[in-house]
């Protein structure tokens, strides 16, 4: 199997640490699409789907699966893994936790690309603020829920590991660490995690230029 990947990517982050967690990086190889714009198509991602993102698993035999969620999906089944817990509010809590996270990222991304592209639309301090405030109001609830967090990670955990990553990568000066010191010691104590430093951007930090701070939250 092939997974096609781009370094930023959280999503694609999100993949990779799963594999690792799991062991399974022999059995799938990773394929570093290089950096994506959401202005131009990546032939490589559009020849295995018609969205044209990234991640994507290419599988022998079978249909590429995406999006990040399926994909983990997948490999936990092939790999018999438990990091989807099969049945009971365990099954849930992880869900509920990835879904979270997915939505931090997808906000996340959404302002970077805004950010770089679309400078001084109408509305544009509006929309910021709105994204700003959905990202800093999943903060403060990650923070109080933590002491659920399981010390065998499953998909939640490693979804939340991967949203804040990005966070640092790209929304430094958002200070998501401010007064909440919960999240941050076990963000810090789960970045040591092999899969989270082997699975680190190469991406040099490049903060949004836009100032993201809302006082409210
Ligand atoms: C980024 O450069 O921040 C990025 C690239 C690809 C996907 C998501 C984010």
């Amino acid at each position: 199997m092939i997974l096609l990947f781009t370094d930023a990517s959280p999503f694609a982050r999100k993949c990779r640490v799963l594999i690792e967690e799991l062991g399974v990086a022999d059995s799938i190889e990773l394929r570093d699409v290089g950096a994506l714009s959401p202005l131009d198509a990546n032939d490589m991602a559009c020849a295995q789907g018609p969205l044209g993102k990234v991640p994507i698993l290419i599988r022998p035999l079978a249909a590429s699966l995406y999006d990040s969620s399926v994909i983990c999906e997948y490999i936990n089944y092939a790999n018999q893994a438990a990091a989807f817990p099969v049945e009971g509010e365990a099954r849930w809590r992880a869900l509920r936790l990835q879904a979270l996270a997915d939505g931090m990222m997808e906000a996340a991304v959404a302002m970077r690309y805004d950010t770089s592209f679309r400078k001084n639309t109408p509305h544009a301090d509006q929309w910021h603020e709105r994204q700003t405030a959905r990202l800093l109001a999943s903060v403060k609830t990650l923070d109080e829920r933590v002491g659920s967090f399981r010390a065998i990670p499953t998909i939640g955990e490693i979804s939340v590991a991967c949203a804040l990553g990005y966070l640092d990568l790209r929304f430094g000066n958002l200070s998501w660490r401010r007064g909440r010191q919960s999240l941050e010691k076990w963000f810090s104590s789960f970045s040591e995690r092999p899969s989270m430093v082997v699975t680190a951007p190469k991406t040099p930090n490049i903060n949004s230029t836009q100032e993201l701070t809302l006082e409210t939250i």
